[in-house]
């Protein structure tokens, strides 16, 4: 099969992508899963964008949310991308509207939300389901287009590229090999236009807001295909997400409860009652995530509580529920009325501010390879990215990758015949049996991360999640070549090798920096103030 453009991932990024580009040629969108299952569809809070006057907010400018995102990025932003991304919000909301994505509005005017780090209210939103409803419009929008095929259920498995096939001057993409998991078949999907828009990795951790998609596929294969890997010592944790006493498995307990309702007043409390994060910050409940998820991590670790409690019992009767209908429901669900006691949370992985090394507009050092949303580092997030920046990004990224491709690689212009491309070898490797093989190590890998690779890190923790995964790394390659592939193996591979890059950028990174804090280096040193960059070859 061959396509013009290539897309690997149907979230914001892809989509949006898929839609430009079906401008200019065929596209073939890959999701590993349903098209729902993405983290852009678990989106709540929104998109933060300074409008035009004087539909924005008092005193609100672009200046302002770029100054949010750099004092957020501690000292690690692009301040030139930062401005080129925020620069573009109205024109993200004008895409998305034209694909019928629907924002709250009050008397005609876009409702405006406030989350941590942000000066003002600019929070774009479609109640807490913001997500849910951009997915819906690319969705939607791009199965009626005619030059647009979306696959679902199949898993890219890795890059093809020139130099993997032996040519060593100019690398270039050349496809993917995909797994049919329906058919259960590989094949070779030819593209000299590959967008890796493939999500983050919080599966990663043991516990994480994002949904099991999230295994760091991208980085995992862009790192083999041996481009620059850079930041994935910044894993961002969310600081408040359901905590569930009842609960037996991790799933339960990680069940978002958005920024925003602290932006609507919501406040952190321990169990006496006290606003503990005004210790850590004048903002408090309304720091930046890493300030506001290590005041937390401290307050347990120092009373020994399994969880803190966000309050809005203050809130007028009937607001939770009209301005967050859905974590409300959920939270019922689960026996608990917000509206008359303390929701108990707690931390969790939620996203990866690192990964593929890129410029704004997605260009990788591979030839014809480009990486966008949440999958690419490419200076706009630094240490810590600030709340709501990354459906924004994802847009724009996309946008700007389509005008870059049609500049450099035009369809029609055609590069000089590459080397041919063998099919994938299945070789005489056994289905898989030993499934417990596979379950036991993603379990050890999620469990190693979170207790030596979370929120507060040292030397010593680090050590030892360097040298657990090196085995485990081998078990799994072991497994890898001797199995037919499928999609647990294939996902466990790159849980492994993502992981691995979390450790090996945090041990480098000898300071505290952003979401990088660490006991034996707590402070930060003007010596790391440069991006952490790994390469396999
Ligand atoms: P995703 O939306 O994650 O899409 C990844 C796609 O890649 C999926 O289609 C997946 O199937 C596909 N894929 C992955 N690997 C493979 C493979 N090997 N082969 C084929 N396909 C593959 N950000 C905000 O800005 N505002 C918010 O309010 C907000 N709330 C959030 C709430 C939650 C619970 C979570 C988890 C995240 C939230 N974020 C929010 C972050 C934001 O949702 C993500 O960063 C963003 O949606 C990422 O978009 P993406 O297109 O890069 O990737
Ligand atoms: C949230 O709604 O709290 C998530 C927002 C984000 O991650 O940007």
């Amino acid at each position: 099969m061959s396509t013009d453009f290539l897309v690997i991932g149907a979230g914001v990024a892809g989509l949006s992508f898929a839609l430009r580009a079906a401008r200019h040629g065929t596209v073939t969108v890959l999701s590993k899963g349903t098209l729902y299952q993405s983290n852009t569809a678990w989106a709540q809070g929104g998109i933060a964008i300074v409008l035009p006057e004087p539909e924005r907010d008092a005193g609100d400018s672009v200046e302002s949310h770029v100054a949010d995102t750099l004092d957020a990025g501690a000292g690690l932003c692009q301040e030139q991308v930062v401005r080129e991304i925020v620069a573009q919000g109205s024109a993200t909301i004008d895409d998305l509207t034209s694909y019928g994505v629907g924002f709250d509005r009050v008397d005609g005017h876009f409702q405006l939300g406030k989350e941590g780090g942000h000066s003002h209210r600019r929070v774009l939103h479609t109640r807490d389901t913001t997500g849910l409803e951009v997915a819906r419009g690319l969705i939607e929008t791009a199965k009626q287009h005619p030059n647009i095929t979306l696959l679902e259920n199949h898993f890219a498995i890795d890059l093809i590229t020139t130099s993997r096939l032996g040519a060593v001057a100019d690398d270039r993409v050349l496809g993917a090999y995909v797994l049919d998991a329906t058919a259960n078949e590989v094949r070779v999907l030819r593209s000299d236009r590959v967008v890796l828009a493939t999500g983050g990795c919080g599966k990663v951790y043991l516990y994480t807001t994002n949904p099991d998609s999230a295994t760091g596929d991208g980085v995992a294969m862009a790192w083999r295909a041996g481009a620059a890997i850079a930041n994935m010592e910044f894993i961002q944790f969310h600081p408040t997400c359901f905590y569930n006493p009842g609960a037996t498995g991790p799933e339960a307990r990680s069940f978002l409860v958005s920024e925003a309702v602290r932006g609507e007043g919501g406040v952190l409390i321990n169990a006496r009652g006290e606003d503990f994060t005004l210790k850590s910050d004048p903002r408090g409940s309304l720091a930046p995530r890493d300030i506001v998820a290590r005041a937390i991590d401290r307050e347990l670790k120092k009373t020994g509580a399994p969880c803190v409690f966000l309050d809005v019992t203050h809130r007028p009767k009937g607001f939770m529920k009209e301005r967050f209908p859905y974590i409300y429901q959920n939270l019922l669900d689960f026996g608990l009325d917000c509206e008359k006691q303390p929701i108990p949370v707690v931390p969790a992985a939620h996203y990866q501010c690192g990964g593929v090394v890129a410029r704004v507009n997605g260009r990788t050092a591979i030839s014809g390879l480009y990486a966008i949303g949440e999958v690419a580092c490419t200076g706009l997030h630094g240490a810590n990215r600030l709340a709501s920046n990354s459906l924004l990004e994802g847009n724009v990224m996309a946008r700007l990758a389509v005008e870059d491709m049609m500049r450099r690689f035009p369809p029609g212009k055609r590069p000089p015949e590459p080397p041919p491309v063998p099919p994938w070898e299945a070789g005489n490797a056994a289905v898989p049996d030993e499934l417990v093989v596979i379950y036991h190590n993603w379990d050890e890998i999620r469990r190693l991360m979170w207790d030596y690779v979370s929120i507060v890190r040292t030397d010593n923790r680090l050590r030892r999640a360097a040298a657990r995964l090196r085995n485990l790394e081998k078990e799994v390659r072991e497994f890898y070549w001797g199995h037919r592939v499928n999609t647990d193996i294939l996902e466990l591979r790159n849980l492994v090798d993502t992981a691995s890059l979390v450790v090996e950028c945090a041990v480098r990174r000898k300071e505290s920096r952003g979401l990088h804090f660490t006991l034996d280096h707590p402070s930060a040193s003007d010596r790391f103030l440069v991006d952490t960059v790994v390469r396999k070859f």
